[in-house]
């Protein structure tokens, strides 16, 4: 328990580094550690006991590392574990939704779509956002099987991820949403393939800043000096791990190999 004071980040796999970004461009001085559970992704289907039981496995470890503040850089791990987590252990929770309020507020037609993993979709906490602020202007809701899993492969111009944008974007351009959620932090690396699709005058909707303001909020630690660049752990594979951490500005920070116990140990 000696480690230097950390935040802790994690997801199911690379998306929460979109969420890494914004932490680090609102608190440079602090330690950050990520963990990508690549090896159990896409959390998008999986059942809440497994999203449970997989973020308090990630969240023991990030605390071994030192972490004093946990931001779960994942929707689909927020809406199923975050409350537990919170009377779980003892130190406090930043998680991350879907952000209709904002989207509602930036649109000018009220016609918004909302992208996110079938799992976010169908939670009881979504649909509690959905009820406090969506009331009569339903949102289109558009659950994408396999989107953050074909992210996970690492090649983001492949063919088949491709058409799977092309497939979830194509029913909110037909309800000519203008503004449109990214409600999945995978998603946020797929913007330009996303805006493209949906053209230039749609806004696109992500919540990783307004995550790290509240983290910045809740986070009273001395600084770093000199700052440290975050160390990022996988159970998965390294290569798309580094990859991706490049593409989200964070080519300083170091790759690790995380060989956590299979799933369901104690
Ligand atoms: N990045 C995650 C989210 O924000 C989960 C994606 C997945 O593993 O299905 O929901």
């Amino acid at each position: 328990m000696n480690k230097p004071a950390s935040i802790g980040v994690f997801d199911s796999g690379v998306g929460g580094l979109t969420v890494l970004r914004a932490l680090r461009a609102t608190l440079p001085e602090a330690r950050l550690i990520y963990v990508a559970d690549s090896a159990h992704a896409p959390y998008g289907d999986r059942s809440d006991d497994f999203l449970l039981e997989r973020s308090r496995q990630v969240t023991r470890f990030l605390i071994e590392e030192g972490a004093r503040l946990i931001v779960v850089a994942c929707n689909t791990a927020t809406a199923a574990a975050i409350a537990a987590l919170r009377s779980e252990f003892d130190l406090p929770f930043v998680g991350i939704e879907p952000g209709i309020k904002p989207a509602l507020a930036r649109s000018d037609t009220r016609r918004v779509g909302v992208l996110a993993t079938p799992s976010t979709l169908r939670s009881a906490k979504f649909r509690a956002l959905l009820h406090t602020h969506a009331s009569a202007d339903e949102p289109v809701l558009q659950p994408c099987p396999g989107l953050a899993d074909a992210v996970e492969r690492g090649d983001l111009a492949a063919p088949d991820l491709r058409q799977l944008i092309h497939r979830y974007c194509a029913p909110l351009h037909a309800a000519q949403c203008d503004t449109v959620v990214l409600g999945c932090t995978h998603y946020p690396l797929l913007a330009q393939a996303i805006q493209a699709e949906l053209g230039p005058r749609v806004h696109l909707i992500d919540t990783a800043e307004p995550v790290a303001r509240q983290a910045a909020r809740l986070w009273k630690t001395e600084p770093a000096t000199p700052a440290e660049p975050p160390r990022l752990y996988t159970n998965g594979d390294l290569a798309v791990l580094r990859r991706m951490a490049d593409l989200c500005a964070q080519q300083d920070a170091t790759v690790h190999r995380w060989s956590a116990a299979p799933h369901g140990a104690p």
